[in-house]
């Protein structure tokens, strides 16, 4: 039987039709490598939200699983599955909004950059899919090393003559998220209360907080900007080590994918304002690509932010990142064009 019969809160004897006519207005997303670590909880956190109205779960292998699980939550999105490289494409048909976080996490003693082997493979082969099914659709790549997947994914989209860089998105989410979280900690406020933006790139020293233009406006001292930027840079290790061969950053991550989609996914919808940290085609520095703050809105990252002012320890922190952020972005280039 064809997979694709797992589909919506329905059995064979539902009312189909019912179902299909009061379809909740709201936007069609898909999530690639939906069985993975983050996959699992992200696509949960999707079905929850309400602005989503089809929810396509893909991955190679148990998503037949993952589906039906998913399926029985009580709220509105239509969940339907894929397994297999052949279903890519009927996953990806009809999308406004493809988030992926297939390929291989760290384990401990690994950089991010030791998974490009493996994951700049699978990065290529699911934007030739996207390229052919849903080329119009906002993509949210969450695989690693972001520095160099995004470089990929935009140079398979030049080929397929598909590429507009407003729609393609490297999630850095995590970083912000992360930095909100250890700011707080540090103030002693509601991580709520605290926007941290993290710009540069999603690995290391690329991974660049601007504690200098944290809101609410404060201080810190020397000690302290050390130490914060440390552990935010390092975030991502501090996971690996703890979870000792587990696994990477899944539930965190699934957290900080789902903040970013949901801003994308208002942006598609036309609200003002939408404004997050992405990994972007940018002309902020000489570099290609770039994470700083962009405007969402109803055509992907409309707007793209410079740095502001940055003080004399983050002028220094930048350099170092541009210097590594250029090799991964040419890795990634060069990858294609093999
Ligand atoms: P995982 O190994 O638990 O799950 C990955 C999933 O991808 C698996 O279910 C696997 O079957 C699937 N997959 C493999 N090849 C595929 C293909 N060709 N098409 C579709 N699915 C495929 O890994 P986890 O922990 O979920 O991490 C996924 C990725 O996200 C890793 O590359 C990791 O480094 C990255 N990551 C990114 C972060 C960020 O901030 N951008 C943070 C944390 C992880």
């Amino acid at each position: 039987p064809n997979f694709q019969m797992i589909e919506g809160n329905s059995s064979n004897i539902g009312r189909m039709d019912c179902r299909a006519k009061g379809a909740a207005p709201g936007f069609k997303v898909a999530i690639i490598g939906a069985a993975g670590g983050i996959g699992q909880p992200l696509s949960m956190l999707m079905k929850m939200n309400p602005l989503v109205s089809v929810l396509h779960l893909y991955d190679v292998v148990n998503t037949p699983g993952v589906t039906a699980d998913i399926s029985h939550m009580d709220t509105g999105a239509v969940v339907r599955g894929f397994v297999g490289k052949d279903k890519l494409d009927e996953a990806l048909t009809g999308m406004d909004l493809v988030i992926v976080p297939a390929g291989v996490p760290r384990k401990p003693g690994m950089t991010r950059d030791d998974l490009f082997n493996i994951n700049a493979g699978i990065v290529k082969t699911i934007c030739e899919g996207i390229a052919r099914s849903c080329p119009r659709a906002i993509v949210n790549l969450i695989s690693n090393p972001v520095n160099s997947t995004v470089p990929i994914a935009a140079e398979v989209f030049k080929k397929a003559g598909t590429y507009d860089p407003k729609l393609l998105l490297g999630v850095t989410m995590l970083d912000v998220v992360r930095a909100n979280t250890f700011v707080a900690e540090v103030l002693g406020l509601d991580p709520r209360e605290v926007d941290v933006p993290v710009v540069g790139g999603h690995a290391g020293v690329t991974i660049l907080p601007l504690l200098s233009q944290v809101k609410p406006p404060c201080s810190f001292t020397p000690e302290e900007i050390n130490h914060l930027t440390d552990r935010i840079q390092n975030g991502g290790t501090e996971v690996v080590e703890a979870k000792a061969g587990a696994g990477s950053a899944t539930l965190s991550m699934a957290y900080a994918a789902v903040k970013f989609a949901d801003a994308c996914l208002r942006g598609l919808r036309g609200d003002a304002g939408v404004i997050e940290c992405s990994f972007v085609q940018s002309q902020v520095t000489e570099l290609p690509f770039f994470a700083t703050k962009v405007r969402l809105g109803r055509s992907g990252a409309e707007e793209i932010f410079p740095l502001g002012p940055l003080n004399e320890y983050e002028r220094a922190g930048l350099e170092k990142a541009k210097t590594e952020l250029a090799t991964s972005i040419d890795k990634g280039v060069s990858f294609t064009r093999k």
